[in-house]
């Protein structure tokens, strides 16, 4: 059953013209999920994240603040690589769009287009969001108050015109749209039609390099353009597999199996990407998946509101592991979320203290107590096979499944009524009371919760990896049997069997938060 094919997932790339936000954080955590899930069903994972660093936006940010672009990207690109160090995402490579083989993995993209007769100089003369990086038709604008027009994700552009090398998009038309409609390519399906909609009403040639400003990958050969970042943005994705060089990762690792984006960066990876990699005869990718946005109860972030929130905050006053747990579990992915740091401490304290760690905590603190930490092998009686049932199958079986579409919420969901049917075990047996009156049979239940908690921690790993971690050493699970291909209940009863299984006394893995003060009361 085991897959150790290659498995490439990236996140988008961040814009770092201010810190990242808690929307930063999602797509990093989430996609760390995927890939440390990947990992444990056996697959080969390369999982790349980075900083999207020229650009007019860039451009003008900096000039504000008085310093160069390359100053505003070098301190911002360090916090969100901090974030993502701080948040435990296991990525292999934090790409900058600055550096040197970026450049020239860029070049060589533009060239292959090139060769392949797909560019070609001309003027444009239209609309520019400097917000959004992105062209738009008269057609998709609407006009906000008094009268301004307004990029249809509601950001302001501006006339534009200047000279610009042209990339035939419209000479894609047919082969995108086959692509969108091919099942599986764009998730969820419900942004489908919108992209398929766009490319029906006629795809015209993109702009695709800049003129009046110089903060970019330069055009080859021509030196007084740069790319339109999004080319140069785009291409992250081949860089970090040593594009153009076509063997070691790019074999091992093209196409990717996963984007993991926005949902208001759909078009730049499902008709503008896929073209490109046409034109430059290269594989595309296998899945886009645009997530949905994170709303501060239930109001969008803005600094105009000043509710932006540093997640480096939250997982510092509520941990890590909980900010991840919370976002996997709370927000069904693909669909917008609403959080508050009640809405963390409630959930985290109801499943994870309450209800997982207790689990944990009793368990383990009747097994030192009352058996010296050494577990016996017995003979299962029908409730305890039960039981284990029910748990293997939302840990191996649904949890997984759950994962690989990634429905993680599902998933967890599973999970946690595994954690729930084993509290319930806990009291219906009552092993305390068996001390006295059964001891075997309390040995035999307390070896079931023990097995139960084995596949429970292995299960949850991609989402808490530092506190199943702790449970997994608590357990005495070597580190190498902690993949979801680990040892059956068979072959462990067998090992308890043997060597005499040793459980130290516990310590608590999910401490109670507290409920934050009411903001303003
Ligand atoms: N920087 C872009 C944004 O934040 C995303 C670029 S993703 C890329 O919207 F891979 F295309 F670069």
């Amino acid at each position: 059953m085991s897959d150790n094919t290659p498995f490439y997932v990236t996140t988008a790339i961040s814009y770092p013209n201010g810190r990242p936000h808690i929307g930063h954080a999602y797509e990093a955590i989430s996609t760390d999920v995927i890939a440390r899930f990947q990992r444990l069903m056996g697959r080969k994972v390369r999982f790349q994240t980075g900083t999207d660093e020229h650009g007019l936006k860039m451009a003008r940010k900096a000039e504000e603040q008085g310093r160069t672009a390359r100053q505003l990207a070098d301190e911002m690109s360090g916090y969100f690589r901090e974030m993502c160090d701080a948040l435990n995402i296991s990525y292999d490579r934090f790409i900058r769009t600055v550096e040197d083989d970026h450049h020239s993995a860029s070049q060589a993209i533009w060239q292959r287009m090139e060769a392949a007769g797909d560019l070609y100089l001309d003027r444009y003369e239209g609309w520019y969001s400097v917000r959004d990086e992105a062209y738009y038709d008269e057609s998709e604008l609407t006009e906000g108050e008094g009268g301004v027009k307004l990029s249809p994700q509601g950001t302001p552009v501006e006339w534009t015109v200047e000279e610009s090398w042209f990339f035939r998009l419209s000479k894609y038309q047919d082969k995108l749209l086959k692509l969108l409609r091919t099942p599986g390519f764009l998730e969820p399906a419900s942004r489908r039609n919108e992209m398929i909609a766009f490319a029906e009403q006629g795809l015209r040639d993109l702009s695709v390099s800049r003129t009046s400003f110089d903060w970019g990958v330069k055009v080859p050969g021509s030196d007084d353009h740069v790319m339109y970042v999004w080319v140069d943005a785009l291409t992250n994705y081949l860089t970090g597999l040593g594009f153009p060089d076509d063997g070691g990762d790019m074999a091992e690792f093209w196409p990717a199996n996963l984007h993991i984006i926005g949902k208001d960066i759909v078009r730049f990876h499902t008709i503008y990407w896929p073209a490109f990699l046409m034109s430059a005869d290269l594989p595309v990718p296998q899945k886009v998946f645009g997530h949905g946005f994170l709303l501060n109860r239930g109001q969008k972030e803005s600094k105009s509101l000043g509710n932006v929130t540093d997640p480096l905050e939250l997982a510092d006053k509520f941990g890590v592991d909980a900010l991840r747990y919370f976002l996997m579990r709370e927000v069904a992915y693909g669909q917008d979320g609403s959080y508050s740091p009640e809405a963390i401490v409630t959930r985290a304290n109801a499943e994870l203290a309450n209800s997982f760690g207790n689990l944990a905590q009793r368990t383990l603190s009747m097994i030192a107590k009352n058996m010296d930490g050494e577990l016996e092998p017995f003979v299962t009686t029908e409730a305890d096979d039960t039981l284990l049932s029910h748990v293997a199958d939302a840990c191996r079986v649904q949890l997984p499944r759950e994962f690989n579409d990634l429905a993680f919420s599902v998933g967890i969901e599973a999970w946690m009524r595994a954690v729930y049917a084993c509290n319930q075990y806990v009291d219906e047996q009552a092993p305390w009371t068996l001390k006295k009156t059964d001891p075997e049979r309390m040995k035999a239940v307390l070896l079931t919760l023990f097995m139960a908690l084995r596949d429970l921690g292995i299960a949850i790993q991609p989402v808490v990896p530092d506190k199943a971690a702790n449970l997994l050493d608590q357990l005495g699970i070597p580190t190498n049997e902690r993949d979801y291909s680990a040892l059956s209940d068979a072959e462990w009863y067998t090992r308890v069997a043997e060597s005499g299984f040793v459980v130290a006394k516990p310590t608590p893995i999910f401490p109670r938060l507290e409920m934050p003060e009411e903001e303003g009361a």
